[in-house]
């Protein structure tokens, strides 16, 4: 028996499909995509008005296992990517100890496959312990199953130690996704500098400590050759520099994150903490470039940086607070809301940026991949695998910290009312989520 999403409008970016039809998945893999085909005792999903897009993945989330399971597990942290209407997520190192030992790999793997259902690629440190210092044995790390090598949050300062990364990287035909942050330049800033930061009176983060670092990572891609994801784009000159280097013909994709395209650091007014991230949100002429960075492909994913911290990592002074907001279960509805709705971007676009190009991300090259990736990936191809994201792009969405899956709620949305949400979220041929509700 299989399962049979009926009626639908399916779009697949990769093939150029947008057509009215049904699809069939079969043993966890695309069986059929046409119109009028038979029930015959399968499983059927009414897709009437809805749109059947690849499953959707997440680039970029923070699942803090090992070390912070009070902030969010494998488990909390699949189901909200469930019910975010992500089939696939990218667990970052940045853990307790760092994701920088093949045993820990495993472990996790051994988790994602007991919980939900949603599938799990982990990312391995590029430097033991996230120091910055020295390499991580990444030809093990890579054997074990990792999918990409990054340095979220802890950036490798050290040019010629990130030099040696990625001439690995490239050898181990692995890509590297680089959190871009001069921590020398950003010293202990809690927000963007910048007008608010001074009425605030808080330490602000420039522009440059993120442009200098994203320049510096262009520069060693096209000394390496080593492939580059470069994670939450938040400035023009980012942008820009990212826009120039793919004309250039470098290796290079890029990400955009709901909240660097849907707010300024006016958010920040009133000290909310919610509105605390890294990179900092930014200004309005930042937005603006992000947005169309998004427009014209300069910024070919859309990532969360889901970062759950607790309540009192954030209920509490500016200074003090944690950085980030949880991301999985409203990126979805802002992307619709805010990009496509408002004609930032089409429809086919927003779930390419959500499916087809960070599919590509992990790919890469396609060889020697990973056991978890398969490289049929990110689209709706006959004999890829059954993963698929309906999307209601009507239905109404409130943002309700309380009704989130995460383990934190932390959230700078809170309240929003948003138009279009994921309607179900199908991991080969298994349905994990259902109009807003978990199925397993
Ligand atoms: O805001 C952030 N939070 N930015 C990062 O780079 C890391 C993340 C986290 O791990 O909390």
């Amino acid at each position: 028996m299989g399962l049979l999403i009926r009626n639908g409008r399916v779009l697949d970016p990769a093939q150029g499909l947008d057509a009215a039809a049904d699809l069939l998945i079969v043993d966890g893999r695309i069986a059929a995509v046409e119109r009028g085909i038979a029930e015959q005792g399968h499983r059927v999903l009414e897709a009437t008005d809805r749109v059947v897009c690849p499953g959707f993945i997440d680039v970029h989330v923070h699942l803090r296992e090992p070390g912070q399971e009070y902030k969010e597990t494998i488990a909390t942290g699949t189901r909200a990517a469930a019910a975010g209407g992500f089939a696939h997520v990218c667990c970052m190192p940045n853990t307790d100890p760092a994701i920088d030992d093949p045993a820990v790999v495993s472990r996790l793997q051994e988790k994602a496959a007991a919980a939900i259902g949603v599938r799990l690629h982990v990312l391995g440190a590029l430097s033991k312990g996230n120091a910055g210092r020295e390499l991580a044995e990444m030809g093990r790390l890579s054997d074990s199953g990792v999918a990409l090598f990054s340095d979220d949050a802890f950036p490798i300062q050290s040019s010629r130690l990130m030099r040696h990364a990625m001439e690995y990287a490239r050898g181990l035909h692995r890509g590297v996704a680089l959190h871009c942050e001069d921590k020398d330049l950003a010293g202990d800033g809690v927000m963007n500098e910048g007008p608010v930061s001074t009425l605030l009176g808080l330490r602000g983060i420039p522009d440059a400590a993120e442009d200098i670092m994203v320049a510096r990572n262009i520069e060693l891609c096209r000394l390496t050759g080593c492939r580059l994801h470069i994670l939450h784009v938040s400035t023009r000159a980012s942008v820009d520099f990212v826009r120039r280097a793919k004309a250039q013909g470098l290796p290079i994709t890029a990400e955009g994150c709901p909240h660097h395209f849907c707010l300024t650091d006016e958010a920040c007014l009133g000290y909310n903490t919610q509105a605390k991230v890294n990179p900092p949100l930014r200004s309005r002429d930042d937005m603006n470039a992000v947005l169309e960075g998004l427009a014209d492909g300069t910024l070919d994913c859309i990532a969360t940086d889901h970062a759950p911290h607790a309540i009192q990592e954030k209920d509490c002074e500016f200074d003090q607070a944690m950085m980030g907001l949880t991301g999985l279960e409203t990126c979805v509805p802002l992307t619709l809301d805010r990009l496509v709705h408002s004609g930032v971007i089409s429809l086919a676009d927003a779930v390419a940026k959500l499916s087809t190009h960070p599919a590509r991300v992990l790919v890469g090259d396609g060889h020697a991949l990973p056991a978890g990736v398969d490289p049929g990936i990110g689209t709706l191809r006959i004999g890829a695998p059954g993963d698929v994201t309906v999307l209601d792009l009507d239905r109404p969405h409130e943002v309700v910290p309380e009704r989130l899956q995460s383990r934190s709620k932390n959230t700078p949305f809170s309240g929003w009312k948003l138009r279009g949400a994921a309607a179900a979220t199908v991991v080969a041929g298994r349905v994990l989520m259902e109009d807003g509700e978990l199925i397993a």
